[in-house]
């Protein structure tokens, strides 16, 4: 078997599957006692500029859970870092700028990035993964989208209402014009860099995106998100298009250029599919605070968004948003069983039915 042929993969290409794949955004990190053990010792930042721990974090939910793709453990900050932009990763905070984008001169501080020299640890991560998993499972690869990461480099730190950013967007499209098309250049050179050193597919992370009204991600984020987007389709790997609280923003991110569409918990399922169509995957897209509910929740959860997948080839098992470090991993376990569970006798029941037909 080749990785071509894993279940991810098939369902990432609208190919039959014989149950649903599932992975978790954030199945690495502090919901596991043994990355908690290693980052007692050192930084998110610094694990990653250690290939053989990084690769070994990314590894530790596979190990754990029967998981049907692995993520490389990094940041989505890891590009900025690569141009020299000061920052750190606080600890329950998130990513904080030095000195945060004040000025438009401030844009020039995004030079070109170089993937091979600026950061040799995250391809060479890239792999020892890809020899570790011999196959079995997909390595995914990311980046974060040009508004998320603009809005770290504005604001300075995670914001609530992004009024420095908006600020910016408004009263100097000039100069946002500029950043945004600085860090899609980024981030594109960045996922090629990925897809070359091979990961099988990748996602882009938009996750402050639904901050914005349809008319502004228009005028203000589109073109570049899907600039994007359209270069990295053109490697032909499967690119999944995520963000929190886009409801009211699928029906253009379905055309911005990526091959599947992640959604959150905010909408149904099969309404973001009646929106989205059937020529893009869809991936998501459980509540994430249902796995510290009871068991018999978690199953009734899975078992809903199952329902309006309704054996639809092309959807994706996950949550809709990362992992809460809280999540008791008994709940991992049990979203994972029942999406293993419910979706092969869902498969099952519709492979007969196609046969009595
Ligand atoms: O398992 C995986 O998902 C892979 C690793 C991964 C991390 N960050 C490691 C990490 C991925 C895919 C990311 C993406 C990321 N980073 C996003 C997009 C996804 C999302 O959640 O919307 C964003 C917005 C960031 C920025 C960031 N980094 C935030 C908001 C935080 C959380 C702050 C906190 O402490 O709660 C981080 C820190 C971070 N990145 C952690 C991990 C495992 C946790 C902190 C740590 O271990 O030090």
């Amino acid at each position: 078997m080749t990785v071509q042929d894993s279940l991810f993969m098939r369902a990432a290409t609208h190919r039959p599957v014989e149950r649903t794949p599932v992975w978790f955004m954030r199945q690495a990190g502090r919901v596991l006692p043994e990355y908690r053990a290693i980052r007692e010792r050192m930084t998110l930042l610094e694990i990653c500029r250690h290939p053989d721990l990084c690769a070994e974090v990314t590894l530790q939910p596979l190990r754990r859970f029967p998981l049907d793709a692995a993520i490389l453990f990094a940041d989505i900050m890891h590009p900025l870092v690569g141009v020299g932009i000061d920052l750190e990763i606080a600890e329950h905070v998130g990513p904080v700028i030095a000195a945060p984008f004040r000025s438009p001169s401030d844009v020039e501080r995004l030079r070109d990035l170089v993937p091979a020299i600026d950061l040799p640890y995250v391809l060479a991560s890239i792999r020892i993964l890809k020899r570790e998993l011999e196959d079995r499972v997909p390595l995914l690869g990311f980046a974060g989208a040009p508004f998320t990461l603009a809005s770290y480099l504005v604001e300075g730190k995670p914001s609530r209402d992004f009024l420095r950013t908006k600020a910016m967007m408004y009263g100097d499209p000039a100069a946002w014009n500029a950043m945004m098309e600085r860090l899609a250049d980024i981030v594109t050179v960045y996922l090629e860099a990925q897809i070359a050193t091979g990961v099988d597919a990748v996602q882009l992370f938009d996750s402050w995106v639904g901050c914005l009204s349809p008319q502004d991600y228009e005028m203000y984020v589109r073109p570049h998100t899907s600039r994007v987007l359209r270069a990295i389709a053109r490697t032909g790997v499967p690119v999944i298009h995520f963000g929190v609280n886009t409801a009211m923003l699928l029906a253009q991110m379905k055309d911005d250029g990526g091959t599947a569409i992640g959604v959150d918990w905010r909408i149904p399922l099969d309404d973001a599919w009646r929106i989205i169509g059937h020529s893009r995957v869809i991936q998501g897209n459980l509540d994430p605070a249902i796995l510290l509910a009871p068991e018999e929740v978690v199953r009734r959860g899975v078992a809903d968004v199952l329902a309006r997948a309704a054996g639809r080839p092309g959807h994706i098992f996950n949550l809709g948003h990362g992992l809460h470090p809280q999540t008791p991993i008994e709940g991992i376990q049990h979203a994972i069983e029942s999406v293993r569970e419910l979706s092969a006798a869902g498969a099952a029941r519709d492979g007969n039915l196609a046969s009595v037909r």
